[in-house]
C-alpha cells in the first residue's frame, strides 16, 4: 500500500462548512415541515443573481469560443492581460498603488488561493494565525506538515494564535515572538472586524523588522464603508516588501458559483534560502502557476473584467448595498434581542455573543430547531471564537426579514 500523508490525520473532524451542511441535512431530513421554513444564514455565500455586465460578457465570450477564427484554448497560466490591466488600474493605480499588471496571478479563487501559498514556502517558518479565524488558513498549514498535534481546545501545536477578542477590537495586537508568516484578514471573517491605519502600519513595521511575510486576504473590501478603512495592505508604506494580497470576486461580483479570485505578489517581496541568501517570491509563484494551474477559464475571466466598466460598477455597488442593508438589519435585531453585536458595519458578517451559558454549537442548535435559520458556530472558527456565532448578510431582503422577527421571538 501507498503511504499516505498523516498530516491529514491531525485534522479536526470535518471542514467547519460540510460539517454544518451535515447537520443541517440530518435535521431537514427528520423535520420535513421546518425543513420548508428553513433560512440558511451560515457560510457566506452570494444569493443575488450575477451583475448583468458580468452575463453579457460572458455570453459575448461564449459566442467567440463559438467561432473557429475567435476561438481560445489554453490561456495565460497567470492570467488574461485585459484582466490584470483592468485590476491594476482600478484597484491599484487609480488608487495611487504601486501594483503592476505583472504582479496580478488571476485564479479560481481566494479559498486555494490562500491554501496553495504555501507552496513555495519552506517548512520550519513560524506562523501566526488569528483566532478566530477562516479555517483554511489553519487546515493547508495542518495538511502541509507546518502544525503538530491539535490539543483538547482544537489549537495546533507549533502555530502562534493571536486571540482577538471584544477588549483588543478583534483585531489582535502584535506579538512579542517573531513570526514568518502571518495570515491578517480585514475586513474580517468571521467577526467583522476592520484594521485601522495605524493598525496595518503596526503589522507592516513588525514584519518588515523581523523579514516576516503578511498574507493579507482582504476578499471583503468591498463591503468596508468607512471611508478612513484601508482596503488594500498596498495603502501602507512599505508593504510592497513584506506582503502578499489576496482578492476575489466570489462576494462583490456574486462569482461563488463563477470562481475567480487574484492574488498580488509585489516583485520586491523576498523570501530566504537556507543558506541565507535573498530570493524573489514572484518568480516562484509564477512558476507555481504555470506548473499545476492552466489558468481560470477564459468566459470567467470576460466575466470579472466586466465588472470594471462604468456598469459593472454601478452593479456591484447595488450588490455591496443589499447585502449591506441586510446586514444592518441582522445587527439592530440582535441588538434589540439583548445581544452584544460586532461586525457588520465594515463587512457582510454579524458576530455575536451567545446568550449567557450556551456554547456556540448549543446556539447552533437552538437557533436551527427554535428559529429554523441556519447561523455558523463561532466555535467552528477557533476555541476564541466559542461563546460566539456568525450570521451571514448573503440573502434576499425577505429571508433577512424573516430571520430578524424570528431572532425577536426567540425565547
Ligand atoms: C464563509 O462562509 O466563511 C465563506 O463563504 C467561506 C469562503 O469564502 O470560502
Amino acid at each position: 500500500m501507498a503511504l499516505i500523508n498523516e498530516n491529514f490525520l491531525k485534522l479536526k473532524a470535518g471542514y467547519l462548512f460540510p460539517e454544518i451542511a451535515r447537520r443541517v441535512k440530518a435535521f431537514t431530513e427528520g423535520n420535513p415541515e421546518a425543513a420548508q421554513r428553513l433560512i440558511r444564514c451560515g457560510i457566506g455565500d452570494v444569493t443575488e443573481a450575477l451583475p448583468e455586465a458580468v452575463r453579457y460578457a460572458m455570453h459575448e465570450a461564449v459566442d467567440e469560443l463559438g467561432n473557429r477564427s475567435t476561438f481560445k484554448g489554453y490561456g495565460p497560466e497567470q492570467g488574461y492581460d485585459f484582466l490584470r490591466n483592468a485590476i491594476a488600474d482600478n484597484d491599484y493605480k487609480a488608487r495611487g498603488l504601486p501594483i503592476e499588471a505583472d504582479e496580478i496571478f488571476i485564479s479560481d479563487g481566494s479559498k486555494c488561493d490562500t491554501g496553495n501559498i504555501l507552496d513555495i514556502f519552506g517548512q520550519g517558518n513560524t506562523i501566526a494565525i488569528t483566532d478566530p479565524v477562516y479555517p483554511v488558513y489553519v487546515d493547508t498549514n495542518v495538511m502541509i506538515g507546518n502544525t503538530g498535534e491539535a490539543d483538547e481546545n482544537g489549537a495546533y501545536a507549533g502555530l502562534v494564535y493571536l486571540k482577538c477578542t471584544p477588549e483588543n477590537g478583534f483585531v489582535p495586537d502584535i506579538p512579542q515572538e517573531k513570526a514568518d508568516l502571518i495570515y491578517l484578514c480585514y475586513p474580517n471573517n468571521p467577526t467583522g472586524a476592520v484594521a485601522t491605519r495605524p493598525q496595518l502600519e503596526a503589522w507592516v513595521k513588525y514584519a518588515r523588522e523581523n523579514g516576516s511575510v503578511l498574507l493579507y486576504d482582504a476578499a471583503y473590501e468591498a463591503f468596508i464603508q468607512d471611508p478612513t478603512i484601508p482596503h488594500s495592505i498596498f495603502e501602507i508604506e512599505g508593504a510592497r516588501d513584506c506582503a502578499i494580497e489576496f482578492r476575489s470576486f466570489s462576494k462583490n461580483g456574486g462569482f461563488t458559483g463563477v470562481r475567480c479570485a487574484y492574488v498580488v505578489i509585489p516583485k520586491s517581496l523576498m523570501g530566504r534560502k537556507k543558506n541565507g541568501e535573498a530570493q524573489a517570491l514572484h518568480p516562484l509563484w509564477s512558476r507555481r502557476h504555470s506548473t499545476k494551474f492552466n489558468g481560470a477559464s477564459y468566459i470567467v475571466q470576460k466575466g470579472a473584467e466586466a465588472l470594471y466598466t462604468d456598469e459593472g460598477k454601478s452593479q456591484t455597488k447595488a450588490l455591496i448595498e443589499h447585502y449591506m442593508g441586510n446586514a444592518a438589519l441582522l445587527v439592530e435585531a440582535c441588538k434589540n434581542a439583548g445581544l452584544s453585536v460586532f461586525g457588520g458595519v465594515n463587512a457582510p458578517y454579524v458576530w455575536v455573543g451567545c446568550p449567557a451559558g450556551l456554547t456556540s454549537w448549543q446556539m447552533f442548535d437552538k437557533m436551527l430547531n427554535e428559529a429554523n435559520v441556519v447561523i455558523t458556530p463561532g466555535s467552528g472558527f477557533g476555541s476564541a471564537g466559542e461563546g460566539y456565532f456568525r450570521i451571514s448578510a448573503f440573502n434576499s431582503r425577505a429571508n433577512v426579514e424573516e430571520v430578524c422577527r424570528r431572532i425577536a421571538a426567540l425565547k
